[in-house]
């Protein structure tokens, strides 16, 4: 197939992208860069041998995809372009609901002019707000918690609507649970720019020496341990699990939503236990407050992905956390390096 990959050089993007060329498949990625850089797609090309079709571009450029769609050809659209950090988007809704909205509706509408309708969407758990009811299945009650989340909530309410006006559309919508790890060449990775939102990230730059502490945000959950409880995902599982989606759509039209995850939750310290066995030695963290807007325990349950698509999620913690060291260890500062003298400020 031809894929038209949105957000393809970002970190679940450019993991799937290695997977589809590794597949056979000819992808083109379209991604504007802003938080990501084209080092991870030639870094792709490296460890496949194949080429990489990159385009930069952005979702608001209506006219810029209608340009990629006129060269033809396209079989399918895998759509990961998106902001995702929770803070940022109750700071900025707008942004987040511009982007993000905004930026899906040109990609459908250019779809739409291309006779292009075959989506496997990028969701998240997040959609399923604070509720309790672990393992999530697909139809627990949506309720996202802040404009990130209702963002994922509204564009898989516009898919819903869009499929219900044309029953001619493919569309998948994956809701990932906690992405973390790396390819196992730890040639690509997960590079957040600033200070890291998510656990893992954060965990490896204290495990490599860039911070001191991990602030494990509660120790107060009804939890085992009283940390929280998450269902952390390998990245190439996730990856698979898209090119699972994408064979499903090659013969089945509506619209379909999976869960992506283990199905098993670990806490934060297990993780931190994991990634300290993984580095080699101990990692220093410290209890702090609950972090406002987390939820005590989030887990999947996978198995409408496995009776649909024979999807399963393979790497188990250990795994995911020596993958992720693999790559933090061997790339400290990501794909830009060490900071030199230029980065820093005259003043
Ligand atoms: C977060 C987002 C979610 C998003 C997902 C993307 C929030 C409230 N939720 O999920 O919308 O889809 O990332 O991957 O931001 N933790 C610490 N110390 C840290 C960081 C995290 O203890 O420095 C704890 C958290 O309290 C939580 C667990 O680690 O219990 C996982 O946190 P994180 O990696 O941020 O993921 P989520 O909160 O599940």
């Amino acid at each position: 197939m031809k894929v038209f990959v949105t957000g393809g050089a970002g970190y679940i993007g450019s993991h799937t992208t290695l997977c589809l060329l590794e597949d056979g498949h000819e992808v083109v990625v379209y991604d504007n860069l802003s938080n990501s850089t084209v080092h991870s797609l030639r870094r792709v090309q490296e460890l496949t041998g194949r080429v990489v079709d990159f385009r930069e571009g952005d979702l608001l450029d209506g006219d810029a995809i209608d340009q990629v769609f006129d060269e033809g050809g396209f079989d399918a659209v895998i759509h990961f372009a998106g902001l995702k950090a929770v803070g940022e988007s109750v700071a900025k809704p707008i942004r987040y609901y511009r982007n993000n909205v905004v930026g899906t509706l040109n990609l459908l509408e250019s779809m739409e002019k291309a006779g292009l309708r075959r989506l496997v969407f990028s969701s998240s758990a997040t959609v399923y707000g604070d509720s309790s009811d672990v393992p999530l299945v697909e139809k627990s009650p949506l309720d996202a918690t802040n404009p990130y989340g209702r963002t994922k909530e509204q564009i898989e309410d516009i898919l819903s609507d869009l499929r219900a006006s044309d029953p001619r559309w493919s569309i998948a919508i994956l809701r990932y649970f906690n992405p973390v790890g790396a390819h196992e060449s730890g040639q690509i990775g997960e590079d957040p720019q600033g200070t890291p939102n998510n656990l893992l990230p954060f965990v490896a730059q204290v495990a490599v020496g860039r911070r001191d502490k991990v602030f494990v945000y509660g120790n107060d959950y009804p939890t085992p341990d009283g940390t929280g409880i998450r269902d952390y995902i390998h990245v190439m599982d996730l990856a698979a699990g898209h090119i699972a989606a994408l064979g499903y759509l090659e013969s089945h039209t509506g619209d379909f939503r999976w869960n992506l995850g283990t199905g098993r939750g670990s806490s934060v310290l297990d993780v931190i236990e994991a990634f300290s066995a993984a580095a080699g030695h101990p990692i220093a963290h410290e209890f702090a407050p609950r972090r406002p807007g987390d939820v005590a325990v989030s887990y999947a349950d996978p198995s409408g992905a496995l009776a649909d698509l024979g999807w399963s999620a393979r790497r188990d913690l250990d795994r995911m956390c020596q993958d992720h060291w693999r790559w933090q260890s061997s790339n400290p500062y990501g794909y830009a390096g060490p900071p030199t003298s230029n980065d820093l400020s005259s003043n």
